[in-house]
């Protein structure tokens, strides 16, 4: 009997599995070495203390989901999340209030503008767009239920480090680096506030959205937080439900579709699979069903995405088998 989805349709999932654990060890440590040579791209400096990461640091981390681990590098090594908060925030947001609630103030469609576009706003009538763009991303942290500002980071600090599977901490020099020159972001809180997207404090918001930005990983975390979307939202390490499937699926939608930001049709085109970029240098890349990978190197190109991170995820997707637009020849009429 075929389980059904929250619209009564019933529903099966597309299948898939990796390959053999020591395959899969073997294609990540290759992965690591072809990228490890690569020198180019630009360390983020627009946030101070951004500046200071070393730009030799790279680790690649694959997390499947019966929780396998296969890592090559520094995938220890801890940097504040950034962005790539966004996406495990609107799978909070969806959550707690539904993704229909989300999908009517933030929207999911790309607006082939940089992340912190201010234009992109006016053009759109105050519509965010997508959760996955600074606007959206603040208008998704203000949907993340509490009565206060207070209230809301606890909820997102918890839900986050579930997703981790382990208590998150936040960055302090980070996060006083950002709250110091994040002006831009206020001033896109006070936008949304003028055209009634908001009706939190917009001042509050930006501020537990620039802690979310803060909190610190590394790509194992990365890995093993994508590994939940990739699993009906089952941490494959504690075991925690931390959001459900339904959520799980529209998430990887989004992300699919925005998650790095105007390259975000190159990034398919070539990978094939959902993922969500931070300035930092941190990718993290969901393969349903089957795993995730998490990468951290600081260099970036310049749309703001990982130089090394984009390299060896390409060559993780095809070696591992993970495009989803991918399959071959051999069908049951050959
Ligand atoms: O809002 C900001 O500027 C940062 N906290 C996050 C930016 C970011 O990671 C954009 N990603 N590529």
């Amino acid at each position: 009997m075929l389980e059904t989805d929250t619209e009564g349709v019933p529903q099966r999932v597309a299948t898939g599995r990796m390959p053999a654990w020591d395959e899969v060890e073997e294609w990540v440590a290759l992965a690591y070495e072809r990228a490890r040579p690569v020198a180019a791209g630009t360390v983020a400096d627009y946030i101070p203390v951004l500046a200071e990461a070393d730009p030799e640091s790279f680790g690649v981390c694959v997390a499947e989901v019966d929780g396998s681990l296969h890592s090559a590098g520094d995938a220890q090594v801890l940097f504040s999340i950034q962005s790539i908060s966004k996406a495990f925030v609107y799978a909070l947001a969806c959550d707690a209030v539904g993704h229909e609630r989300v999908g009517d103030i933030v929207g999911v469609n790309n607006t082939g503008l940089p992340f912190n576009s201010v234009i992109a706003i006016e053009l759109n009538a105050g519509h965010p767009m997508n959760p996955m763009v600074n606007a959206g991303a603040i208008a998704t942290t203000a949907l993340v239920p509490g009565d206060t500002a207070e209230d809301t980071w606890s909820a997102v600090l918890a839900g986050l480090s579930g997703f981790a599977g382990r208590p998150l901490e936040l960055d302090e020099r980070v996060y006083a680096s950002e709250a110091a020159t994040n002006q831009r972001n206020q001033a896109i809180g006070r936008l949304l506030q003028s055209y009634g997207r908001l009706d939190r404090d917009p001042l509050e918001i930006v501020d537990v959205y620039t802690r979310q930005c803060s909190l610190l990983v590394s790509a194992h975390d990365l890995a093993v937080m994508g590994a939940t979307l990739a699993d009906g939202g089952v941490n494959p390490i504690t075991g925690q439900q931390v959001v459900s499937a339904d959520v799980c699926r529209d998430t990887l939608a989004v992300l699919a579709a925005n998650g790095l930001y105007e390259r975000s049709g190159e990034w398919l085109f070539e990978i094939g699979l959902p993922g969500k970029s931070g300035v930092s240098g941190g990718i993290v890349t969901v393969a349903p069903g089957k795993g995730a990978i998490g990468t951290f190197s600081p260099p970036l190109d310049s749309a703001g995405n990982s130089v090394r991170g984009q390299r060896a995820t390409a060559y993780l997707s095809r070696t591992l088998g993970l495009n989803i637009f991918a399959s071959d020849d051999r069908g049951s009429n050959a």
